[in-house]
């Protein structure tokens, strides 16, 4: 299984810092976001890796790797997004690296506790479908949820206004080689954008999408709350003060 890390768009909610850096290279704690999603791939046993990034960062990632790529038993490439298409755009770009390959595709600004090692062993002995990971959260709104019934995932909805459940699905996905057969069925959303979320519902109308529960704490760092939250968490402090 090779990995994709997802590090463009144009990382909204962080203005004005993104106006002059591109959201991975912010700070979380001691390191570069980017990092943390490598090492999440790392952690589940990827060993090659492709970042997508929008052209005028390229420079700046090449910078920032060089630093990371000691610390990773990774090999790491990057690919270019023309511009904030959505995070189905940016993954588009991967298909030649993926080579007829699976996949494990993180989003540049999810942080994970306990990357899902079982779940990645057992999706690469027997690569069929797509796998999600949920967790819950207090603000479910703000993500793509969950609609669970009898324990069972029925479909994703992305930011519900009133969320059918507390289960955020979080920014770490895997898919089978037909994943861009399956994006080619994608129609954009009414904010332009082919949705992830659309993605996994379609694998989930085939009865081919398998949701897990992830254990230990997860952070998205898409907004300064959540960025302070991230750092707090690697850290180590438990600041349920901070959102
Ligand atoms: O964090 C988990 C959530 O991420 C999921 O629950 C949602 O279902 C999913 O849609 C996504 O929601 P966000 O609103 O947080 O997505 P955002 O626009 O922040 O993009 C997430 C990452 O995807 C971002 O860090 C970089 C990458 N991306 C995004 C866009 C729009 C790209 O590489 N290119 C893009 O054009």
């Amino acid at each position: 299984m090779k990995g994709v890390v997802l590090a463009g768009g144009a990382g909204t909610r962080l203005k004005p810092l993104t106006d002059y850096t591109n959201k991975h290279l912010l700070p979380v704690y001691d390191k570069a976001m980017i990092y943390y999603p490598l090492w999440t791939l790392e952690k589940i046993g990827v060993r090659e890796a492709l970042i997508v990034t929008e052209e005028r960062w390229i420079d700046d990632f090449k910078q920032t790797l060089a630093s990371f790529r000691p610390k990773l038993n990774l090999s790491i490439t990057l690919a270019i997004q023309t511009g904030p298409g959505g995070i189905v755009d940016a993954l588009i770009q991967s298909e030649k690296f993926a080579a007829g390959a699976p996949l494990a595709v993180a989003l540049g600004d999810n942080l994970f506790e306990n990357p899902p090692q079982k779940a990645a062993n057992d999706f690469r002995s027997n690569p069929n479908g797509a796998n999600v990971f949920l967790t819950e959260v207090h603000n479910p709104e703000d993500f793509g949820v969950a609609v669970m019934k009898d324990g069972a995932i029925q479909s994703i909805i992305e930011k519900p206004e009133t969320p059918p459940s507390n289960l955020a699905v979080t920014g770490l996905y895997f898919f089978d080689t037909t994943v861009f057969e399956r994006i080619k069925e994608l129609k954009p959303s009414v904010r332009g954008e082919l949705e992830i979320t659309d993605l996994n519902n379609l694998y989930l109308q085939d009865g081919r999408l398998t949701a897990h529960q992830i254990e230990g704490w997860w952070c998205d760092c898409g907004t300064f709350d959540s960025l302070v939250r991230a750092s707090a968490l690697l850290a180590g402090h438990q600041l349920e003060t901070v959102k």
